[in-house]
Parts: C-alpha cells; sequence; structure tokens
C-alpha cells in the first residue's frame, strides 16, 4: 500500500528576537509571570519584508534542500495559515510562484493552530489516492500582525515562524512498521469559537482584525481534546504510548504539553518543547519542533512519532507517522 513519508524538512525565522523583558517595556507583565504561566522566554517577530509568504518559501526552499529535490519535484503545495498575506489569493500561490513552480497545484488550509496536521492528513489522502507524487505541506504564520499590543493576556504569547516538510508516496506494507503516516484523527467543533477568535474579516468587519482569546477557558478544554484524538490515533494503530519514541504537541503552553503527556502515559525525556525559543506559532509550531528535534539528531529513521495541536474553531488533531 502506498504510505505518505517525510522525506525533507525545513524552518525559517525571523531576524528579530524579542525577549519576555523586552514586552515588560509594553505591557505590565514580567518575565516571571510569562515564564511560570506558558515556559515562553522569547518569540520571533517578523519585520518589514518578512511576511508569511516569504517566511514559507524559505522553509519550503529549506525543506526541498534537506531532501534533495528541487521544485520541479513537486506536484502540490498545501500551507497551512490563519495569517495569510492578502484576503486572496491563497498565499500558497504566491509561495508557488516565488519557487519557480508552474505546473500542479496549490491552496491554503484554514485550522489555526491545527492547520498543519489537518494539511498533512490532505496530502496524505492526494499522496494515497494517487492524485499527485509529493507535496510540499507548509505552516508560516505571522501571529504578530494580529495581536492587540496592548493586551497583555495575549500579546505575550505568540510569536512568528514558519516550519514545512516534503512529504512523498512511498511503498508500505500495511503494517506498523512502515515508515510514513501511520494514523490521523481531524475534529473540530464550532460552537467554541467565541474562546479563540479573530474580531475582524473580509465579510464582517472589512478589516483584519486582532486576536482575542479566553485564555483560562481554551486552557480547559485543550488538555481532553488533545488526549482525545492521540488516543484514537493510538487505538487506530493498535499501539499505546509505550511505543512512541517521541511526542512533537503544538506549543501554545508548557503547562498543557506538560499536563496532556502525563495524561497519555508519555514520559517527560519523550516530549518535544521548544515554546521557550518560538513561543506559540500557530500552524508553524509543528513542523518548527519538529524540525528542531530532527536536527539535533534526537529523532532518527524509524521513530515513531505522535504530533497534535489545538487551535481556534475550535479544532484538534493528532498523528501518528514513522520517520
Ligand atoms: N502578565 C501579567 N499578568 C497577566 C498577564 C501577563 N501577560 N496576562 C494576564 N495576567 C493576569 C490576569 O489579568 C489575571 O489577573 P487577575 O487575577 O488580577 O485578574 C492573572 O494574570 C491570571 O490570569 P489567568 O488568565 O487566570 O491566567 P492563567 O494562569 O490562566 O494563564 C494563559 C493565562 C497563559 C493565557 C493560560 O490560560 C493559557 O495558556 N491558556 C491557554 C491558551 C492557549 O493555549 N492558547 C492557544 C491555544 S490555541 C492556539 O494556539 C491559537
Amino acid at each position: 500500500m502506498i504510505r505518505s513519508a517525510i522525506c525533507g524538512i525545513g524552518i525559517a525565522l525571523p531576524e528579530r528576537v524579542v525577549k519576555n523583558a523586552e514586552l515588560e517595556k509594553i505591557v505590565k507583565t514580567s518575565d516571571e509571570w510569562i515564564v511560570q504561566r506558558t515556559g515562553i522566554r522569547q518569540r520571533y517577530v517578523a519585520g518589514e519584508g518578512e511576511t508569511t509568504v516569504s517566511l514559507g518559501a524559505q522553509a519550503a526552499r529549506n525543506a526541498l534542500d534537506s531532501a534533495g529535490l528541487s521544485i520541479k519535484d513537486i506536484d502540490c503545495i498545501i500551507l497551512a495559515t490563519s495569517t495569510a498575506d492578502h484576503t486572496f489569493p491563497a498565499s500558497a500561490t504566491e509561495i508557488q510562484k516565488i519557487l519557480g513552480m508552474t505546473l500542479g497545484f496549490a491552496f491554503d488550509i484554514q485550522a489555526v493552530c491545527s492547520g498543519f496536521i489537518f494539511a498533512l492528513a490532505t496530502a496524505d489522502l492526494y499522496l494515497r489516492g494517487e492524485m499527485v507524487k509529493r507535496v510540499l505541506v507548509i505552516g508560516s504564520e505571522t501571529f504578530s500582525r494580529i495581536l492587540n499590543w496592548k493586551d497583555r493576556t495575549t500579546c505575550v504569547l505568540f510569536g512568528d515562524g514558519a516550519g514545512a516538510v516534503v512529504l512523498e508516496a512511498i511503498e508500505g506494507r500495511g503494517a506498523i512498521q512502515d515508515q510514513g503516516i501511520l494514523a490521523s484523527k481531524l475534529r473540530s467543533d464550532g460552537r467554541h469559537m467565541e474562546k479563540l477568535y479573530v474580531d475582524g474579516g473580509p465579510s464582517m468587519t472589512q478589516t483584519t482584525g486582532h486576536l482575542r482569546m479566553e485564555g483560562r477557558e481554551v486552557f480547559k478544554y485543550a488538555i481532553g481534546m488533545i488526549t482525545d484524538v492521540v488516543d484514537a490515533c493510538f487505538n487506530i494503530a493498535g499501539i499505546g504510548p509505550e511505543s512512541l519514541d517521541w511526542f512533537v504537541p503544538h506549543q501554545a503552553n508548557k503547562r498543557i504539553i506538560d499536563a496532556s503527556a502525563r495524561k497519555l502515559g508519555i514520559a517527560d525525556e519523550k516530549v518535544v518543547v521548544t515554546i521557550g525559543e518560538h513561543g506559540n506559532t500557530s500552524a508553524a509550531s509543528v513542523p518548527l519542533a519538529l524540525a528542531v528535534a530532527v536536527n539535533d539528531g534526537r529523532i532518527r529513521k524509524g521513530d515513531l512519532i505522535m504530533l497534535e495541536a489545538m487551535g481556534g474553531g475550535f479544532t484538534w488533531g493528532a498523528m501518528l507517522l514513522r520517520w
């Protein structure tokens, strides 16, 4: 059977690093509060000329380089983002232009922080349906552009960045030992919209708007939703947490990550945590964390990895894959 396997990974971060101390000058907050409540020590913030498209294109180039491939080898680009450069066209088509891809197709997926998992799951079906051979899946965000920088309850939490993978169709045996995506579970529940949303949009206000979040409410649902879809992936694959080599969660809050891993029975040393350096980069957070653990040598060929994310909507999802 066909499996979708990651054969290249790359990231891109803005030049400017903003440490917690710098935020103390903008809003009434402290490094101590931010670290203790979230685990965030710094985040990257896009400067002039750095956008979702430019960061996404750079991450995609790096992923192609790491795969030893060129853009000619790619049939499809799927970009997960909630901070597109333009209302339309899809930022994926702008990335397509920058990369010089004139065949195939490109489009955006909007599932907020869960976007990268939704994009991977979509690419997996295109690959297994033999519609395409290789897909560039990108998560790229510039949340700094939709933050209210006067609101200390949100502006300290988010950062900008991009991560990308090349997903390729390979032959598998239909067994748990196969390389590639082994199980996925996606969910959403629109009843939770008001807990995390952006208060603008083309049809409603003709503005971009700013992010609004009831943090305590999001926190309340996050752990149950995350563990639910991760458990579903374990069940689909017929394995338990002891079989896992790495848990690569969405990086929203260190306390959510710790509590989810504890509830799932995943040992601390198997959890990849990058929130301290990146903050919450929404759809970019999972590929950024994955790339860090690949590049520092923790994740090796054959390792079994669980990805998960939860975000606005609410949307949430998990994916089990073998590297
Ligand atoms: N600095 C200092 N004090 C602050 C700050 C800040 N930056 N922000 C809020 N406070 C204050 C509040 O005003 C409140 O003060 P009060 O008691 O006088 O009213 C106090 O700190 C406690 O506020 P809480 O909201 O109860 O703090 P909590 O411990 O819940 O932490 C946080 C807030 C970090 C937002 C937490 O609720 C959280 O992480 N929630 C989940 C958010 C999340 O994961 N979002 C992303 C998921 S989806 C996505 O990624 C898009």
